[in-house]
């Protein structure tokens, strides 16, 4: 399985900042945005990702992340000409998958819980042997904001609806999905929504009409960031900020998974952390290395 993270879009309700440097480099607490999409991708043992990013933001991206050698991935970048929806990826992304499976997220949802990677990894077995896709419900206040899943008495899900006037349920579909190699074909065969974007409810509607969509409802115990408004985005910092502080463990941090995925050595690990020696996290990755 590979993984691609949108990266693109126009980040509207982050005006005006969004419109001269780009949400995904913001920090959220001390490391930036991307990180930590980038960070489940790495719990799940994928080393291949594509970066789906604007025309714009190419040549920053590579200078933040390179081509992910320095963290043991393989780091590609496709230029999304213009956001046209969250499925767009899906098509960009045709030669990086070569018909392989994909683990989809994006780049501006952030994900923290205990047993959260053992959920994923389940999901990720689930289509790599039996095909189909895999999305994942929380339980929202906001629901008109979300692709909201509605079900039958029996709890099987009845369909999908895009940021629904009269939400029929609070359980969102979250931002992250994995999906088997009919994906890019199922991409391709959907027609742009009203707002004229190719939705990813879309896709996700067309694998349940194929009764191959699988869903898991997640617990209250898992904690999920949609961080692209200012309150979305101080609340996923702060909650990342109390985590960090009360447990002396980072959340996100890509170095620290690198190492304990055995991608990279001691020696590499501590090659990173003399560069950042003056911050919290440089200092973070130097414990690390004296710690083992
Ligand atoms: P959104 O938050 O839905 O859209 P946006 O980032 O353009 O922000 P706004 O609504 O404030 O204008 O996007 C979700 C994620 O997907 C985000 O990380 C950006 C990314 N994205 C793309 O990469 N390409 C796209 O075409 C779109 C719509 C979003």
């Amino acid at each position: 399985m590979k993984a691609i993270i949108l990266a693109g879009g126009s980040g509207t309700r982050l005006y005006p900042i969004t419109k001269v440097v780009n949400k995904h480099f913001l920090p959220i607490y001390n490391k930036p945005m991307i990180y930590y999409p980038l960070s489940m991708v790495m719990l799940l043992g994928i080393k291949e990702v594509l970066m789906i990013v604007n025309p714009s933001d190419e040549s920053f991206f590579k200078s933040l992340l390179g081509d992910g050698k320095h963290i043991g991935m393989r780091i590609e970048y496709k230029v999304q000409e213009k956001p046209n929806g969250l499925a767009e990826g899906l098509l960009l992304g045709e030669n990086f998958l070569c018909g392989d499976d994909v683990f989809y997220i994006l780049g501006d949802n952030i994900f923290f819980g205990h047993g959260l990677p053992e959920v994923l990894k389940a999901a990720k077995d689930e289509v790599e042997s039996n095909g189909g896709a895999y999305v994942f419900g929380y339980y929202v206040n906001d629901p008109e904001r979300f692709g909201i899943v509605n079900f039958d008495k029996k709890g099987s899900v009845l369909s999908i609806e895009e940021k629904p006037k009269k939400p029929k349920t609070n359980w969102a579909v979250v931002g992250m999905y994995f999906y088997d190699k009919d994906a890019v074909k199922t991409a391709k065969s959907i027609e742009p929504s009203g707002r004229g974007e190719l939705e990813i409810t879309s896709v996700n509607n067309f694998y349940l009409k194929r009764k191959s969509l699988k869903i898991k409802l997640l617990g209250r115990g898992l904690a999920w960031f949609d961080a692209g408004t200012y309150d979305s985005f101080l609340e996923a910092s702060e909650f990342v900020a109390t985590i960090e502080k009360k447990t002396g463990l980072m959340i996100g941090c890509i170095e620290e998974i690198a190492y304990n995925n055995g991608w990279i050595s001691k020696a590499e690990l501590k090659g990173i952390s003399e560069k950042l020696s003056k911050t919290d996290y440089g200092q973070y990755l130097q414990k690390l290395v004296k710690e083992g």
